[in-house]
């Protein structure tokens, strides 16, 4: 929760944050905030925000008893100064939001808040723009999970017009797109039950799935050896993931690991989106032929070549 410096409203409801220039924090042995922060540094577990600078000597004076308060409790230990006792994954989480890439959202509370589709965009895009930059496999990672903190906040999606998918093993996968932008392009698909969407490597774009509705059972697989898109015959490759999407529920193609995937409906079909970021030449994208039966069962090891 936001608010103004001073607001009555954030004393009332035991908030903390206080736009200003200084902004210090003591949890255990982790301390953000102001040099010479004497009194801060006997406040372990305590969160201070806000303009102390004009206020520090009568914080000083007044020798905060904020140990003696409840987790929660606040205590106004200067003109527009809160304390407020946290816990420590509390404040761990704050001191996350507040190492502020752009637009994250700075507060449980907030980040907690369902989002229309239109607020979602609003959030992500100027975070993602500030990630999508690394490419490595650890920035990947990072754009991935970032983008999914944002996308299961999400209350709906509109439904587009969808076509076939061009991707099933037969009849009944659809896609369709929802307005995306720079630098990702969202699809929408649905799949019917029993449909299924042949198993393909991601190897220009990133893939952020989330599950919107039913159950669709999702694989993720990776070549065993060097990564050869153009590889003729058989070649080994490994399961990494089998997990089942349903609402809220995300799978990430990260184009370093888990970089192909497929995906079988159950018998009620299901629904959801691909956030896609290309971040790589474009190319043609083969389809993966697997064996019937993993060749290594406990390892999910198939036997498998590059198809059209
Ligand atoms: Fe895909």
């Amino acid at each position: 929760m936001l608010g103004d410096k001073g607001s009555k409203t954030l004393s009332r409801t035991k908030c903390f944050v206080i736009p200003g220039d200084f902004v210090a924090r003591k949890c255990g042995v982790e301390m953000l905030g102001h040099k010479g922060s004497k009194t801060l540094s006997r406040t372990k577990s305590f969160v201070i925000l806000g303009d102390l600078e004009s206020s520090w000597q009568e914080r000083e004076r007044k020798k905060m008893t904020s140990e003696e308060l409840e987790i929660g409790e606040t205590e106004e230990i200067a003109p527009g100064v809160l304390v407020e006792r946290r816990c420590f994954f509390k404040t761990i989480a704050l001191a996350f939001g507040s190492l502020a890439l752009p637009g994250m959202a700075r507060l449980a509370s907030a980040s907690e808040a369902r989002l229309s589709y239109e607020e979602f965009l609003k959030e992500v895009i100027p975070v993602a723009k500030s990630l999508v930059g690394d490419t490595s496999l650890a920035g990947q990672h990072r754009y991935l999970l970032t983008l999914a903190s944002y996308v299961v906040r999400m209350a709906d999606v509109p439904v587009p017009e969808m076509r076939d998918s061009g991707q099933g093993a037969g009849r009944g996968t659809f896609i369709g797109g929802n307005p995306g932008g720079d630098p990702f392009n969202v699809l929408h698909w649905r799949m019917e039950p029993g449909s299924v969407i042949r198993p393909h490597p991601h190897t220009y774009g990133n893939v952020m799935t989330l599950g919107l509705e039913g159950e669709i059972r999702v694989e993720n697989f990776e070549m065993i050896g060097v990564r050869d898109f153009d590889a003729k015959g058989t070649f080994k490759v490994r399961r990494t993931h089998s997990q089942v999407l349903t609402n809220g529920e995300v799978n990430l193609v990260n184009l370093e690991r888990d970089y192909i995937h497929g995906f079988q409906a159950s018998a009620k079909g299901g629904r959801g989106l691909d956030i896609t970021t290309r971040i790589k030449p474009k190319r043609e994208t083969p389809f993966l032929n697997m064996s019937k039966k993993p060749i290594e069962i406990e390892q999910g090891i198939y036997e498998a070549s590059w198809g059209i």
